[in-house]
């Protein structure tokens, strides 16, 4: 893994997007793994910012969503179907038949799963997936315990991850869905390049584990030491465990 330190998280989602410019640059029809949560927010501002002024097209690019949250539909707020229209796709140039999420209203979610890892499969894989990370290091929704060898399949939410993401739901855990079809550490680990990104305070005792830890089952995100291309992006905060690994932690 090769980690890049910035001095804040707009600094991080700078580099981030001239990554992914530079390989769409090289590659037009470049397969995008996409992720949501509030980490890529700035990455994508960024890479509408150079559509729009700089004429970065997407024109012949696909997007494949890591993740979306089970029964909810497109039109939900709160779906990532949304979260997608919303913070990238209808402000670029993708065409819509080239932007994949999984369908979490599909009436057999199994089989949907499948569907989608075939899709991602009959387009040649992954290029260069944007992945953040759950602060119990969960990537998609990759939950600890979840084989490596998994594909694209519905997962159980976490508790911690029910507690992480009630605060777009009215901050009330009972609304958080309790399951999502989820690419699998496998799908993940398929990619030929992976950006991952952490940024601010919180995520800074993961990624102090992910990097000095050793690989295990209870910290999904350690399966990307055994990826050849990862680059991890961290502002100052969420490098703060590398940086200074023997700070004493104030009392949660
Ligand atoms: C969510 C998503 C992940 C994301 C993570 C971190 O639950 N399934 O793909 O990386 O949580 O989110 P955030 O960037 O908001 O911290």
């Amino acid at each position: 893994m090769q980690v890049y330190v910035y001095d804040n998280y707009e600094a991080l989602s700078i580099a981030a997007a001239k990554i992914v410019a530079e390989a769409l640059k090289q590659n037009p029809a470049l397969k995008l793994g996409f992720s949501t949560g509030s980490t890529p927010l700035g990455l994508y501002a960024e890479l509408v910012r150079l559509h729009k002024s700089e004429g970065l097209s997407f024109s012949k690019a696909f997007g494949f969503n890591l993740d979306e949250y089970l029964g909810l539909p497109a039109c939900d707020e709160q779906s990532y179907h949304f979260f997608m229209q919303e913070q990238l796709y209808r402000h670029i140039d993708i065409p819509p038949e080239n932007s994949f999420i999984p369908d979490a209203t599909a009436k057999d979610p199994t089989a949907e799963a499948a569907r989608y890892e075939g899709l991602i499969s009959a387009h040649g894989g992954i290029d260069l997936q944007i992945l953040g990370v759950g602060t119990n290091g969960h990537i998609g929704f990759n939950e600890p315990g979840s084989p490596w060898d998994s594909p694209c399949r519905v997962a159980d939410l976490a508790y911690d991850t029910l507690v992480a993401n009630a605060r777009f739901f009215d901050n009330d855990m009972e609304k958080v869905p309790k399951q999502a079809i989820t690419m699998g550490i496998a799908t993940i680990l398929a990619a030929k390049r992976i950006i991952f990104m952490a940024s601010g305070q919180a995520k800074a005792e993961i990624i102090g584990k992910i990097l000095k830890g050793e690989q295990t089952l209870n910290i999904p995100a350690t399966a990307l030491q055994n990826h050849p291309d990862v680059a991890l992006l961290l502002d100052k905060a969420a490098a703060l465990d590398v940086l200074l690994p023997n700070r004493s932690r104030p009392p949660m």
